[in-house]
């Protein structure tokens, strides 16, 4: 992706914020929120984790480990979370995942939470976050449901492209769409379509030396998690 695109992709995300649960909610029936809580049991109380994508908090305030940072490229995202989580726990960076301001080998954990498909060089964030993880740590990487060609990729690309815009309508107060120059949805949706199938992500993970990397469909198939682990040096 590039600068422009993502910058503009940043403005989009911005405009939706107020309304951007709601339609989540709608556009999963309502699964959303399951699937982030499933998610964030994964980590441990004892854990230091690091969350990209951090957003308005919608995945960060599930987490209940002793040490969480939250990175996120936007303020006005992050302020929006700022209420909803322990402050003596959680703490905010500003950053991208391209660019992890925290120190080799510092986390046992890091999640991407819908937020992966937004990175502009997906290369990078990954290698960067193998290595911002202690060995044996683990990453994980959840994102809407893109699966190989079949019955069930058809599926939801008809959701996708036929469902999403009517209940985004429907979500979004109409004074608020007349507000916006162009749709932010169609944008949001142009990364749907142009991240491949969950089987990249997979690649991508063992390509940066991730082991025992996997993937697994969330309740309804709606969604997909990703992950692997930064093996362990041998010391023999
Ligand atoms: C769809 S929201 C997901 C928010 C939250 N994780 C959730 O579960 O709803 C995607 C987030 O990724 C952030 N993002 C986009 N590009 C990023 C990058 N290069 N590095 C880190 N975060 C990025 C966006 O600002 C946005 O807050």
């Amino acid at each position: 992706m590039s600068t422009r695109e993502w910058h503009d992709l940043m403005d989009a995300m911005e405009e939706v914020g107020p309304y951007y649960e709601r339609v989540n909610w709608l556009i999963t029936f309502g699964m959303v929120d399951r699937w982030r809580k499933k998610v964030a049991a994964l980590a441990k109380s004892e854990d230091t984790v690091l969350e990209i994508g951090s957003g308005p908090g919608n995945f960060t305030k599930h987490l209940s480990s002793k040490s969480v940072f939250a990175l996120e490229p936007s303020p006005e995202l992050s302020r929006a979370a700022v209420k909803d989580v322990d402050p003596e726990r959680v703490s905010f960076l500003r950053g991208v995942g391209e660019e992890i301001p925290l120190m080799a080998g510092s986390v046992d954990k890091v999640f991407c939470v819908f937020s992966f498909r937004d990175f502009f060089d997906k290369e990078r964030s990954m290698g960067e976050m193998h290595r911002v993880l202690k060995e044996g740590g683990e990453a994980f990487v959840v994102d809407m449901a893109k699966p190989p060609p079949g019955p069930l990729a058809k599926m939801l690309e008809v959701h996708v492209r036929r469902m999403v815009p009517p209940l985004t309508r429907v979500a979004v107060p109409a004074a608020a769409r007349e507000r916006w120059a162009r749709d932010p949805y169609a944008k949001l949706l142009e990364t749907y379509e142009a991240f491949g199938s969950t089987r990249i992500y997979e690649d991508l993970m063992k390509r940066t030396g991730f082991s025992e990397v996997t993937t697994e469909y969330l309740e309804l198939k709606g969604a997909t998690m990703t992950r692997g682990k930064k093996p362990w040096k041998s010391t023999s």
